[in-house]
């Protein structure tokens, strides 16, 4: 190869490179609407987001952490118990658990656990909501199409 065309083939892999990271990022399908993550969110932080924190991050039982294991009840810190450990519902943990499972079979995993932690004004639809919303805080993004008990989408479809 002269001198000429390792230029041009260097050339040609740089306007390689421009076009591919010029792209916007691939399109991810919307499962849920804006209103159905807003009520979720409202739910989750009146219940859930005490022990699993309003970040979604989880506990690790160390100092800092919001809002603190001492400022939650009795019966919260009990189940939570002496290590302090909450597990994340958004982050790599959580999608590496979660990320190969469906939307509705997520929806299924909430509705074993909100009884245990009813939200105010908890509804039929709370379980649906909380899921639009931690696969939000997850970074699927809202759209015109409503989550449901049958969405059949993987959550790692929609996630990032
Ligand atoms: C009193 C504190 C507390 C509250 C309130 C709470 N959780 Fe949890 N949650 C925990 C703890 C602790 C675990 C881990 C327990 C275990 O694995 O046995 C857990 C586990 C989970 C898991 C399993 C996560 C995984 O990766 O396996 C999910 C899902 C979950 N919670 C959802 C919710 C939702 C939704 C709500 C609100 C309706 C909620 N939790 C409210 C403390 C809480």
């Amino acid at each position: 190869m002269n001198y000429k065309r390792i230029v041009f083939a260097a050339g040609l892999l740089v306007s390689g490179f421009f076009v591919l990271s010029g792209q916007p990022p691939e399109e991810k399908a919307a499962i849920f609407t804006a209103a159905q993550a807003e009520a979720g969110r409202v739910a989750f932080e009146n219940t859930c987001g005490q022990c699993h924190t309003p970040t979604l991050t989880g506990r690790k039982g160390e100092p800092g952490e919001v809002p603190a294991l001492t400022s939650l009840s009795p019966a919260y810190q009990k189940f939570i118990g002496p290590r302090g450990y909450v597990p994340p519902l958004a982050g790599p943990f959580f999608l590496s658990r979660w990320g190969s499972k469906t939307a509705a079979g997520l929806i299924a995993r909430f509705e074993e656990t909100i009884p245990y932690f009813p939200p105010a004004g908890m509804n039929d639809q709370t379980s649906v909501n909380i899921t639009a919303y931690v696969l939000q805080a997850n970074g699927a993004t809202a759209g015109t199409t409503p989550l449901t008990r049958s969405t059949g989408a993987l959550v790692r479809a929609v996630t990032r």
